[in-house]
């Protein structure tokens, strides 16, 4: 099979760009602005930092070494190292089959922006309504989703991520860049000063065990851990390659984009909610709401706003492009299906499944699991709890299991490993405990005993 002659990516930059493909999306542009706005803004950044150099460098460090190591995708490489654990490879690979078609909602809410904006309704966009009388509608946002979905399985069943990602090397420099204009604009605009505060000055009374819940999730969402994707992307990698750097590369990166897209949204609440901050608890949709607003009062902000939208879609599209390719190759190795039908399987299965999280915020508003709308139910189940409990198993496995010392060998055949010590420290003891800990807590404080 394919598995015998596995290409790789030809050096380090080929590898950092090709991960960070995956790892730059939706997950900073969307969902990070509206998890610091809603969690306390400063507080919500200190933490997710500090998570992103301990947790999200250790975990990365393990899961790539593993993908190397083993050559293969995560649903064999857990097993392969020890049979105990195969049962981790199927858990992790749950993960991006929830993800998938929620992400491909959002990515349908891009495309309609896109397209509203493309055909100068840009300034309708910017109106308070706008937005929940576009989810609210029943055919609209599925039409959107399943445009979206087509997009996504045309590329995987034909086979041109390449094209994708040789266009996506062009267009992502130019969307850091578009960020960087929009978000200096965002701060210059009169009360934005007070946002950025928010943002960026930590206020310790609104730390809280569901602050560092929330920063967790978000950690392994932005950077595709936690899910076998790593995994995928190590085996693909050459031995020389210096691990330990491109695991720097693609942090900086993911982290320094998510936090320039917060300074262009978060701010941007302050500007606009005449000094309501009960908008910073928008969630999902804050971005939506936020931007237009901004495009709308900036010089030729029409057609900013388009090229941004089509930048984003970009940029949602490597992810979920990636998404489905996990999807895909897990189902064709183990039911052996051939491709073509495969992709078709999962581009209506996801639709199947997406359609319900896009109804939530319409017609079927009324569904509320846990309290969350569906959307958000499927959000939580996969950032809040099973993430967590893969990377949990994953840092056992390693710490416990496969020791340290096979992991940090496989970094050290091709550059010294500054971050060892580190590494191993997190890896069997604060991980570890760190994690039961603050799902524990959460679920007491979602029972309603307060700990934090
Ligand atoms: N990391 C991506 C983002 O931030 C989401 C994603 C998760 C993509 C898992 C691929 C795999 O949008």
């Amino acid at each position: 099979m394919e598995k015998e002659k596995r290409s790789s990516f030809s050096g380090r930059v080929g590898f950092v760009l090709a991960a960070a493909g995956s790892a730059v999306g939706l997950g900073n542009i969307w969902r990070f602005p509206y998890l610091a706005a809603k969690y306390g803004g400063g507080i919500f950044l200190l933490v997710y930092i500090v998570l992103a150099v301990t947790f999200g460098f250790a975990l990365m460090v393990a899961e790539i070494a593993i993908g190397r190591k083993t050559g293969k995708s995560a649903i064999e490489a857990y097993g392969m190292l020890n049979k105990k654990f195969s049962f981790l490879g199927w858990l992790s690979s749950v993960v991006p089959m929830i993800i998938l078609p929620y992400y491909c909602v959002i990515g349908g809410w891009v495309i309609k922006y896109l397209v509203t904006f493309a055909t100068g309704e840009g300034p309708a966009a910017a109106g308070d309504s706008y937005f929940s009388g576009f989810i609210g509608q029943t055919g609209q946002p599925v039409l959107w989703l399943t445009v979206y979905i087509a997009i996504t399985a045309v590329i995987v069943m034909l086979g041109v991520e390449k094209g994708i990602e040789k266009a996506s090397r062009f267009m992502m420099p130019v969307l850091v860049i578009l960020s960087i204009v929009i978000a200096v604009y965002c701060v210059c605009m009169p009360g934005a000063l007070e946002g950025v505060k928010y943002y960026l000055m930590p206020d310790f009374s609104k730390f809280s065990v569901t602050t560092v819940l929330a920063a967790l999730g978000q950690l392994f969402y932005s950077m595709s851990l936690a899910m076998g994707i790593m995994i995928t992307y190590g085996s693909y990698m050459k031995k020389d390659v210096d691990l330990e750097k491109s695991v720097h590369q693609i942090e900086i990166f993911d982290t320094g984009f998510a936090l320039l897209a917060g300074l262009m949204i978060v701010p941007s609440v302050f500007v606009f909610s005449g000094g309501d901050e009960s908008q910073l608890q928008a969630g999902a949709g804050l971005m939506f709401q936020m931007l237009p607003k901004v495009f709308n009062t900036m010089w030729m902000g029409g057609v900013v706003g388009a090229v941004f939208f089509l930048l984003v879609l970009f940029a949602a599209l490597t992810s979920s492009i990636s998404l489905m390719e996990t999807v895909v190759s897990i189902l064709q190795d183990k039911l052996h299906w051939n491709r073509k039908v495969t992709c078709l399987v999962v581009a209506v299965g996801s639709l199947a499944i997406g359609i319900p999280s896009s109804l939530g915020y319409g017609v079927w508003s009324g569904v509320q699991i846990l309290g969350l709308s569906i959307l958000d139910f499927f959000d939580f189940i996969s950032n809040s709890v099973l993430m967590p409990i893969v990377a949990f198993l994953t840092c056992i496995f390693v710490g416990y299991f496969v020791k340290t010392k096979v992991i940090c060998d496989e970094v050290k055949l091709s550059s010294p490993f500054h971050g060892e010590k580190l590494f191993v420290v997190i890896i069997k003891y604060v991980a570890p405990i760190c994690i039961v800990a603050i799902l524990v807590s959460s679920v007491l404080n979602g029972l309603g005993i307060v700990v934090i």
